[in-house]
Formats: structure tokens, sequence, C-alpha cells
């Protein structure tokens, strides 16, 4: 067994196997002796009890088999790193970006999705940020996770052997909504990627920017467009509306006219809806002011 060589998923298995192996053969040993020695030295074959003076070559096995054991998993442990730390030349490279509480994909043409797709059998080179707090990127199925730390950039690699789609989880509470942070990776054919990649292209043209705006942001997990509440209030039918919000601790109803949406994406804790956790984060150094105009004009059409 090689643990330093081929793919993260296969060199994470192998160290994985490899120290439950040695984990389990010490459990059913210890297991066995505990019970054997149980049986042996009961009192009824033993009614003396005797005094045992060292043994020094016992002594040196049980210091020198333990250490090897370890030593060789530390072996695997590193040179397994290594593998996952180097990237291969010619690496297809996504940058992700993890925010409370969504995933954003953005591709080398430009392009950004809330999922993740990649043509199978190539290997990926994942460039990952977090906008304000720690998460962790992990994908079970490949055996791959990753930390995202705002302020720093972090690296990760995988390639995946077959076609199909698997989970994308963040491992590392991060909030509220920490859980629905799941998304998927859809590992497609090269042709079939290809044909996405550009098709994809095409398609995001004609979604209007507002809302795509609203999907790439992330904000669609805690807005709906359906009306129906979820961590934050919907979208839908907000423009227009007198809204109850908690300013400096006192209520006061207020209408939700452009320069509401504008202070509830710049300065979203000003004034907060009634009923509803002040967590949003302000958009303030995330959209440009050209976003802005083109959110809130998208958000003022949904009736
Ligand atoms: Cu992000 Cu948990």
């Amino acid at each position: 067994m090689r643990g330093g060589t081929g793919f993260p998923d296969q060199v994470v298995e192998n160290v994985f196997l490899f120290i439950a192996a040695i984990s389990v053969s010490i459990l059913v040993l210890i297991t066995f002796l505990m019970i054997y020695f149980t049986i042996r030295y009961h009192r009824k074959r033993n009614p003396t009890p005797e005094d045992i003076r060292g043994n020094l070559w016992l002594e040196i096995l049980w210091t020198v088999i333990p250490t090897l054991l370890v030593l060789s998993m530390f072996y695997y442990g590193w040179t397994g790193f290594q593998t996952l730390k180097k990237v291969p030349e010619g690496a297809f490279t996504v940058k992700v970006m993890a925010r409370q509480w969504s995933w954003l994909f953005e591709y080398e043409n430009g392009m950004k999705t809330d999922e993740l797709v990649i043509p199978v059998g190539r290997p990926i080179h994942l460039l990952l940020a977090s906008q304000d707090v720690i998460h962790s990127f992990y994908i079970p199925a490949l055996r791959v996770k990753q930390d995202t730390v705002p302020g720093m950039v972090t690296s990760l690699w995988f390639q995946a052997k077959e076609v199909g789609t698997f989970d994308i989880l963040c491992a590392e509470y991060c909030g509220l909504q920490h859980a629905y942070m799941l998304t998927r990776l859809k590992v497609f054919s090269e042709e079939e990627f290809n044909r996405w990649y550009q098709e994809k292209e095409i398609d995001l043209k004609e979604i209007p920017r507002g809302l795509r705006l609203l999907q790439e942001q992330g904000c669609l997990v805690c807005h709906s467009l359906d009306g129906t509440p979820r961590v934050g209030p919907t979208l839908k039918g907000l423009y227009g509306k007198t809204v109850v919000v908690i300013t400096d601790g006192r209520e006061r109803k207020v209408l939700a006219d452009e320069d509401y949406l504008r202070r509830s994406l710049l300065q979203p804790n000003a004034d907060i809806v009634k009923d509803f956790p002040p967590i949003m984060p302000s958009m303030q150094s995330i959209l440009s002011e050209e976003e802005i105009v083109e959110l809130i004009r998208y958000v003022k059409e949904l009736r």
C-alpha cells in the first residue's frame, strides 16, 4: 500500500484504512489478552499471588513495536499530505467563495454558479476564500476537506473518477444556517462538460442581472422570492409595503421604498425587521454601486 501517490481520495482512503487496520488489530489483541488473562490467572487457578519482576525483552518489544507503528502512520500521513498539497500541472482551476450560508463557484471564464460542475478525469484545483467566518469545504465522496479562512486563500485539489452527483457540505459550524451550506458537485463527461461550460455562459446572460446577483451572493438562502419567510423576510412584494422594524431598540413602521432597500443592503443592522434575527452582512464592500442599482430594480419588480 502506498500512501503518497495517486489521487487525493485514494491517498486519504489508504491512510484511513491503514490506521483503522492497526487500531482494529490492537483492539482485538488487547481484548483477547484481557479475557485470556482473566481466565488464565483467575483466583481459582492461582490461589497465591505472585510478584512479577520486569522482563527486558517484553519491555523492548512493547516500546519498539508501537513506535514503529506510530512512525509508519506518520510516514503515510506525511507523504499523503504532500500529495494533497501538490497540485498537478494543467489542473482546471475554480475559485470558491464561502459565506454565511452558501458557496459561490467562479470559473476561469468568469462564470459563476452555486453548484460545482467539473469534468471527469481531470485534476481540479480549488482556490478557497471566505467572506465572513471560517467555513470548511467538504466533499465526503472524494475524501477532501479544506477550511476557508477570511483574509487568506486556501487551496485544494482532487480528481473525480466517475460521472455523477455528489454532496458538498460545510464541515465547520458557522452560524445559524450552517446546515444550509449544502450544495452539489456535478461531475460531467468531458464533452458534456464542454457543452455545459459554453451553454451556461449563454444561459446566464438571459437571467435578469438582479436575480443573478441574488443567486451569486447567496441572498436566496435567507430571502425567498415566493413569499415564504426564511431566516430573513421574503423579497416578494416587499417594495412599497409598510414594514415593522426595530431601530435602536424601538419599534417603528417604515415604507419599503428605494431608500429602505438601499439601507437594508448597506447597513442591514440599522433597521431590523421585527421577528427576524440581526444577522445579515453588509453588502457595502461586496456590491458595486451599479450592482446595487440592478438589485434594487429587480426587487422592485417582485410583486
Ligand atoms: Cu459554513 Cu458551516
